[in-house]
């Protein structure tokens, strides 16, 4: 008698995954087999792909979304003196972009109903000193934008949209609906496209803007600070040695960095970029079925509801880049690693977004701040746990995850 197969065991679902098909690997190798491998046309098809899909004038496409915040900053003139405020609520990237250029990054605290910046609180905790607002779309659900953009100008200060989260989230504000990256309430929107976010070149980012003079800053730090368009040369008494400007001169104006993405990873993200709208409909459709699944669960709260109004803000129509559902781990008699524990062991991986950012280490130790700083912020971290979401999870996949949270927070091992 041939002995029983041991089962296989249950491939663990991830929190997120990329998706990668033939037709990506096709245009990959297209460029591959082309001339240009960087600073090509796939790089500007690209950008006018993303400029299209969001209603902006202009994208300017960048090696990661981190170098997009950096550019965002130093195109919007922040600096040494300056503070930027931005949500405890996010990767550290959202924050470090401002020390970067020597300003001191600072935190309001989130309305814990869409853990985003409370506009409420933004007001309240406004410094005379406060230069730029780094509006952070969480999980893919957008900031109240125009009521930041209100606290922000009338204080003279530039609003910074971080939508690492938010490529193709849409909200209803003023009488209409409005895409990220195109709406009048953020200057500058900043993208990643990473390989957990909604669409992926590798690594890459792009910086949106309806503003003419702050794309050109943008191009123009992106390359070395370099341009060859004799249309921006300087005059004479700047420019190097001679005053022959023939076809191979070029001028270094500011000093700039290697922040270029190449047209291989264009050519991913072109691709990629084709599938945006079917992936969107799917995030929300998965979000959808954990919401009706875990609402009214014991233990647990769901993220903010896209269909109504949120404090006064939306409905909305968020890409959903991450599912972070609340739990209550501790009113469970549990913690959150064990939690993860048992969610693994059938299959389920999950994360945590995110250690509020004013209490990391270096947070703590260059800028003095401490616990209590952020309390919503940080309640909030104490109970979220993200859960898979990526479009290919099939509808099993989804019932495994809503079995596994269900059986967790009532007791039960199976849903009935
Ligand atoms: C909110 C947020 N902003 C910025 C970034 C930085 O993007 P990148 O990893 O492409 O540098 C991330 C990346 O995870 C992010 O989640």
């Amino acid at each position: 008698m041939t002995p029983p197969r041991p089962h296989a065991p249950t491939p663990i679902l991830p929190y997120a995954r990329q998706q990668v098909n033939e037709e990506d690997i096709a245009a990959v190798v297209a460029v591959l087999r082309s001339d240009w491998l960087t600073c090509g046309p796939a790089v500007e098809t690209f950008e006018a792909a993303l400029a299209e899909t969001c209603g902006a004038q202009h994208a300017i496409a960048v090696s990661n979304g981190t170098a997009a915040l950096h550019l965002a900053m130093l195109a919007a003139g922040v600096g040494p003196g300056d503070r930027v405020l931005t949500s405890p609520n996010t990767f550290a990237a959202s924050a470090n972009c401002a020390a970067y250029v020597g300003a001191m990054p600072d935190f309001a605290d989130i309305d814990p109903a869409t853990r985003n910046l409370s506009p409420g609180l933004l007001a309240e905790q406004w410094r005379k000193d406060v230069r730029a607002v780094v509006a952070v779309d969480f999980a893919g659900y957008p900031c109240d934008l125009p009521r930041i953009a209100e606290v922000a100008r009338a204080n003279g200060a530039v609003v910074i949209e971080d939508a690492a989260h938010a490529l193709g989230t849409q909200f209803f504000a003023q009488g209409n609906w409005h895409t990220v990256g195109g709406h009048p309430w953020a200057d500058l929107t900043t993208l990643s496209f990473h390989p957990v976010k909604t669409i992926t070149t590798g690594e890459g980012g792009a910086i949106l803007t309806n503003n003419d003079a702050l794309a050109a800053r943008c191009r123009l730090l992106r390359s070395h600070g370099i341009t060859k368009d004799p249309s921006q040369f300087l005059t004479s008494e700047l420019c190097p040695l001679t005053s022959e400007k023939g076809p191979w001169y070029y001028e270094m104006q500011e000093l700039g960095y290697n922040y270029r993405i190449t047209d291989i990873q264009c050519a991913l993200g072109i691709s990629q970029l084709k599938r945006l709208p079917a992936w969107v409909a799917r995030r929300q459709e998965i979000v959808d079925r954990y919401n009706s699944a875990f609402t009214g669960l014991p233990y647990v709260r769901t993220p903010p509801r896209a269909d109504r109004a949120v404090d006064g803000f939306g409905p909305t129509k968020p890409s959903w880049h991450l599912y972070a559902l609340e739990i209550d781990f501790a009113a469970m008699g549990t913690t959150r690693t064990a939690i993860m524990q048992t969610l693994r062991a059938q299959g389920v991986a999950s994360q945590v977004h995110y250690i509020p950012v004013h209490l990391q280490p270096y947070y703590r130790r260059r800028y003095s701040y401490a616990p209590g700083k952020c309390p919503a912020a940080e309640a909030y971290y104490a109970r979220t746990l993200s859960l898979p979401l990526f479009a290919s999870l099939s509808d099993q996949e989804v019932d495994r995850v809503i079995d596994a949270i269900v059986g967790l927070t009532t007791g039960n091992q199976k849903r009935c």
